[in-house]
């Protein structure tokens, strides 16, 4: 332990020379020559020197939790507070969309707005149709979609739809800008199985404080099928999104990000759930689905009833399982989804029931109330019509072994050096070729650093894909469903099998915002 606490020390204020010495500001000017990163002066004033020294700070102080340090990521963590239950939970409101020539029409707008998230505080914040988040676009499987954006906003955004297989032209990368005040139009077809998405925006550079500032909202896909499953699905009553954010506010309830960015994940000491801060639920004792989503920038959250009990897990992020699986928690890194059922009407202890972290932090009071009638549910019935190729045992076990890969991807580093293959982002540059229609095998390695490295979610665009194992394992049953983003811890290898469906270029990418707006993201060109 000593020995590693000296090594570490050397490290540091080898780091602190090597700030104090300039290498940050050339670092700095570097990134600021390329002319089209019209995002560079935002991260240049909110990461470079003066954050640079700041993130020094941080590290120094993370010293004394050295364990963490080595396995956790760098810094110092921020535990959350327990939510004191005195705001009845938001429900986000559905978008009606109106119907034109067969497609259904619905009307977004990013603006800028005020919120009282705490009480008697307004805070400066963006939504979409509103001030806070947005709302929630339920697509029909098959449907034709029209999407009639404008950005209110006063910089350039883009809207990403998170885990919707569409053409890269309404992906909504960073390559997709629109302009403040421009309007679009995006049309494209909902080809997908019902699951729980999200949109939000990925403009480079700017990313991670659009998101902190509250641009981001959920998509359902729906179908017929899924209704002949029993699951509940009474929106805001038993069918419940949850929408996940830690933040910082600043001493005068402000949400300023660039006064707490952290290169290495911004994270803060206050939950917010839909935008609510100290929220609480009210459910009856019934089966009640949750629609999870890890909205964070940075912080990954493990969720559990503080009870212990188990419920059931019924969808990741791509879509519902195969068959349900029975669980004690759910870990999701940042964007992650994952939908459970808990069923209230079976649980003996309801008193004082809540959702809660791994370090037992209240995130959500839960109050059971009385029956109101003898709710009597139906057994949820497992799933055939969504059957995986890899929920095949045997072809599970054929792919494990499966020796040739495709594309071998490596995440390294932190702060402002992180990279994928030893790049940084760079529109001009195409990192993988894949092929239209052709499932193929990605290895992703997560490379240690001389501090043991950090967790990074890692997401794909464009596609849906299947994790084929964990350091040549299978991976957990919570993971094995349809993922867009999966974390991958300091020396893990990831193996997972994808296919593209439409071609162009896609972004991949880690979903820890600060890194992803850092550059640790990756192009893939589908021919
Ligand atoms: Cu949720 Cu490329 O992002
Ligand atoms: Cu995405
Ligand atoms: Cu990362």
């Amino acid at each position: 332990m000593l020995q590693k606490r000296s090594v570490f020390l050397l490290f540091m204020v080898l780091l602190l020379l090597i700030v104090l010495t300039g290498w940050g500001v050339m670092f700095q000017r570097a990134a600021n020559t390329k002319s089209d990163m019209s995002h560079a002066p935002s991260v240049r004033q909110g990461m470079g020197r003066e954050r640079g020294m700041m993130d020094m700070g941080g590290m120094m102080s993370g010293m004394m939790d050295m364990g963490g340090m080595m396995s956790g990521p760098h810094g110092a963590t921020i535990r959350l507070r327990d939510s004191k239950g005195t705001h009845p939970l938001a429900i986000p409101s559905v978008l009606q969309p109106t119907y034109e020539h067969g497609e259904a029409v619905y009307t977004l707008r990013a603006e800028v707005g005020e919120t009282e998230l705490i009480d008697g505080i307004k805070t400066e914040t963006y939504g979409y149709n509103g001030s806070f988040l947005g709302p929630v676009l339920r697509f029909k499987k098959g449907e034709h979609v029209r999407v009639q954006f404008t950005n209110n906003l006063r910089e350039p955004t883009t809207v990403h739809w998170h885990g919707l297989i569409v053409p890269p032209v309404v992906d909504g990368g960073p390559e997709n800008r629109i302009m403040p005040g421009e309007a679009t139009s995006l049309t494209f077809d909902v080809l997908q199985d019902p699951a729980t998405l999200w949109f939000h925006p990925h403009p480079h550079g700017q990313t991670s404080e659009q998101v902190y500032k509250g641009l981001a909202g959920l998509v359902y896909i729906d179908d017929d099928e899924a209704k002949l499953l029993n699951l509940p699905e009474t929106y805001g009553q038993n069918d419940i999104p949850l929408i996940f954010q830690d933040r910082l506010f600043t001493s005068n309830g402000q949400l300023d990000y660039w006064k707490v960015a952290n290169a290495d994940g911004t994270l803060g000491d206050t939950l917010l759930i839909n935008g609510t801060v100290d929220p609480i639920l009210k459910v009856q004792p019934e089966p009640v689905r949750f629609r999870l989503l890890n909205g964070s920038n940075a912080r990954t959250l493990t969720i559990r009833l503080n009870t212990g009990d188990a419920f059931m897990q019924v969808a990741t992020d791509g879509g519902l399982l195969d068959q349900p699986q029975m669980i004690q928690q759910i870990t999701l890194s940042p964007a992650e989804r994952a939908e459970i059922v808990v069923d209230f009407g079976a649980l003996k202890d309801r008193q004082s029931l809540a959702l809660v972290d791994d370090e037992g932090v209240v995130l959500l009071p839960l109050s059971v109330q009385k029956a109101q009638h003898s709710v009597q549910a139906k057994p949820i019935v497992s799933n055939p019509s969504y059957t995986s190729f890899l929920s095949s045992t045997e072809n599970a076990d054929v792919l494990l072994k499966e020796s040739s890969v495709q594309h071998q991807v490596v995440f390294f580093g932190m702060m402002q050096m992180v990279q994928i293959n030893g790049k940084k982002y760079d529109p001009r540059r195409v990192d993988f070729k894949a092929r239209q229609g052709k499932t193929e095998i990605w290895e992703f390695y997560n490379k240690p650093d001389m501090m043991g490295g950090m967790v990074h979610p890692v997401h794909l665009h464009g596609a849906q894909f299947q994790i084929i194992s964990r350091n040549g394992e299978r991976p957990p049953v919570t993971e094995q469903g349809f993922k867009d983003t999966f974390a991958i811890a300091p020396g893990e290898r990831v193996r997972v099998l994808v296919t593209f469906q439409y071609t162009g270029t896609y972004m991949l990418h880690c979903h820890l915002l600060e890194h992803e707006d850092q550059g640790m993201m990756a192009t893939v060109l589908v021919q």
